[in-house]
């Protein structure tokens, strides 16, 4: 999972301290998804310690301004969509996952899928990767002000399919309702949870 160098409890501590670092509501933010992630893994035969590494490093570029996302993205020479330039948060999924790589030596490739999908999702995601998405939504004090995203607590650890298509299917109502665009990666991982 590792470079080799770090064991994954040094990889834990390591992103821990990191986490501690963040701006107090996002690292708060971020240590509730831990808790749902632990959780979630458990109930669905996931390893603790990878759903906990994801969960821990899914926003660790969350908290930085537009400007140091498209820059950092640049240097990294990130392919930047035209979606990502009119609104750079949404790299901070993809950043974070290359710094769980360079900085922390993580190399399981679908604990930093599950970083670097968390906004959007995907088609084909794997276990891991729904479940990172769905407990980053679920968390408490997310979930308090969007329904859905309560109804998906209440199915999530019998059924992460199901809190995942609620979830994916209020962000796309949302967008619609707004006149955001759709992202064709959210609509083809609903549409993917039809065909079963
Ligand atoms: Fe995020
Ligand atoms: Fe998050």
């Amino acid at each position: 999972m590792y470079d080799g160098s770090m064991t994954v409890t040094d990889v834990r501590v390591e992103l821990e301290a990191a986490v501690a670092e963040l701006p107090a509501a996002l690292r708060d933010h971020v240590l509730r998804v831990v808790t749902e992630a632990r959780r979630l893994a458990h109930q669905h035969g996931v390893d603790e310690d990878r759903a906990v590494i994801a969960a821990l490093g899914h926003d660790l570029y969350r908290a930085h301004v537009e400007g140091k996302l498209l820059a950092e993205a640049e240097v990294a020479g990130l392919s930047v969509s035209s979606e990502e330039r009119s609104h750079p948060i949404l790299l901070h999924g993809p950043l974070g996952a290359l710094d769980m790589a360079g900085r922390f030596g993580i190399a399981d490739e679908e604990v930093l899928a599950a970083a670097r999908y968390h906004t959007n999702a995907r088609a084909g995601m794997g276990v891991l990767e729904k479940l990172i998405f769905v407990a980053d939504k679920i968390e408490p004090e997310k979930a308090r002000a969007v329904p859905a995203f309560v109804e998906a607590r209440a199915v999530a650890d019998q059924d992460l399919d199901s809190a995942l298509r609620l979830i994916l299917e209020h962000q796309i109502t949302r967008a619609l309702d707004r006149g955001w665009p759709l992202h064709p990666d959210t609509v083809a991982a609903r549409n993917e949870l039809l065909e079963g």
